[in-house]
């Protein structure tokens, strides 16, 4: 249960401020009942884009503030936390990127959101777990594509698309922890259970044909909303089961692991989104030299959504 007193000071700080708050789907829960905007990647992004406030809290992982202060260049970006890293972004960095290109001259890198502005600019075009396969077919068919960091989301992109993929050897924490196993005996216990995966799970190679859904965060949440089903099977972070609770109360959903926890989307909290507001701490931007190229590979994704 959140504070009454800290809610109310951060509502007063927003006004103050002209500022809104935008947090992921993994976020803690009383961090997603303060946002203004809760969404996957792209939805923030979007969201970000079309705001109409001058400050913009990003209650997610560093990369996330990175890529909205690059789309908004005139808005001030903060992170309540600035520890909030992503280990897929960290799995790559631009010389590791430059080496690779240097093996596939004239292949097309394609780069999750999940990766730091500097990998960026060495990108062609970004992606989202939800607009992935989109991205990759808007390429030449016969484009050789250097996909980058996520192998579990490259490789059901691949599937889906029979597109000539290189995979870089990265992965989420969180989502290795997800493993098969647990999920096969949750299904045998919830026989008429939907599962719905995202797709950088560590299972998903293995479980792809078994899953009902593989769909980003917002996905998995329209899906619910959407589905007939009273039951469902979560195969992602945990904290999307907040918004999936609060939004089905009637409907029931299981873990398809308690662990899948990630602790850099728990960094932020109510007390640090709060001083985040009263300090303006800590500013997100990206040296304008990098910021122009990183930028040019997030719109041209943008222009595709
Ligand atoms: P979504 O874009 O599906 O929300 O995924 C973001 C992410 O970082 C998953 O680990």
């Amino acid at each position: 249960m959140s504070c009454p007193s800290l809610t109310q000071r951060i509502s007063q700080l927003k006004k103050e401020r002209n500022a809104v708050i935008v947090a992921h789907n993994y976020q803690a829960g009383e961090v997603q009942d303060v946002a203004d905007f809760l969404g996957d990647s792209l939805a923030m992004s979007k969201y970000a884009v079309n705001s109409q406030a001058q400050v913009i809290v990003v209650c997610g992982v560093h990369f996330m503030a990175e890529s909205t202060s690059l789309l908004n260049p005139d808005k001030t970006v903060l992170v309540p936390d600035l520890s909030a890293g992503c280990s897929l972004a960290e799995s790559i960095n631009a010389e590791q990127l430059k080496q690779w290109k240097t093996e596939h001259p004239g292949a097309a890198v394609v780069s999750y959101i999940n990766t730091t502005a500097e990998v960026k600019a060495q990108s062609d075009i970004c992606c989202t777990s939800s607009n992935a396969v989109r991205v990759v077919e808007s390429l030449p068919p016969d484009q050789e594509i250097l996909f980058l960091p996520d192998m579990f989301l490259g490789n059901w992109v691949r599937a889906q698309t029979l597109r000539d993929i290189k995979l870089w050897n990265g992965s989420c924490h969180t989502h290795v922890r997800i493993r098969p196993e647990p999920i096969l005996e949750l299904k045998k216990l919830h026989p008429n259970a939907e599962f719905l995966m995202h797709p950088e799970c560590g299972c998903s190679t293995a479980l792809m044909h078994t899953a009902d859904h593989i769909l980003s965060t917002d996905g998995i949440l329209k899906r619910a909303r959407a589905s007939e089903s009273k039951e469902f099977i979560i195969g992602t972070e945990n904290g999307i089961l907040h918004r999936l609770e609060k939004e089905n109360p009637q409907k029931k959903f299981y873990p398809a692991t308690q662990g899948a926890t990630c602790e850099f989307m728990k960094k932020n909290t109510l007390e640090k989104l709060l001083w985040s507001l009263e300090d303006m701490q800590y500013p997100v931007r990206v040296p304008e030299t990098i910021a122009v190229k990183a930028r040019a590979a997030l719109e041209r994704m943008m222009r595709l959504s």
